[in-house]
């Protein structure tokens, strides 16, 4: 069967604190899938690596510095939602500089793995939580 759903890259992180809690953000009211939470992150763009993206991302929305060296894959998430296919490889990071900031209005939450269940995710994060837990 032909799939002519265009393929979207998104980045993501589950920034680990020294408590071992994750953080969460509530996607803001205005974009799509608005109210759930969601592992930091975004859109690779064109002439970007993953791991630069993700570098860029966490700035532009958090305010903290990190090193694509402090970045360590951990799985991804492959989700085909109504009008696109999702790849979105998740990202592990403990070192960074600053204390995360809601620059784009977005709420946040630091989470311990057990309790990520708790909140509301888009369908394509909620996989990626069991990995998580077994890691941390
Ligand atoms: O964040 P942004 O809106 O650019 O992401 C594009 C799309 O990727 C979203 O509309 C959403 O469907 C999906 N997405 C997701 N999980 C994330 C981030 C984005 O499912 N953590």
């Amino acid at each position: 069967m032909s799939d002519t759903k265009k393929l979207v890259l998104v980045v993501a992180c589950a920034l680990v604190d020294s408590d071992n809690r994750v953080l969460l953000a509530q996607r803001p009211e205005g974009k799509s899938l608005a109210g759930l939470w969601e592992f930091p992150g975004g859109k690779v763009e064109l002439g970007e690596t993953p791991e630069l993206a993700l570098v860029r991302e966490l700035k532009e929305e958090l305010g903290i510095d990190t090193k694509v060296s402090c970045l360590a894959p951990l799985t991804f998430a492959s989700h085909t939602y109504d009008s696109f296919h999702l790849l979105m490889p998740l990202y592990v990071c403990r070192r960074y500089w600053g204390t995360p900031q809601p620059l784009e209005a977005q709420a946040l939450k630091w989470v311990r793995p057990t309790k990520l269940r708790d909140y509301p995710m888009p369908p394509a994060d909620e996989p990626l939580i069991s990995h998580l837990i077994d890691l941390l």
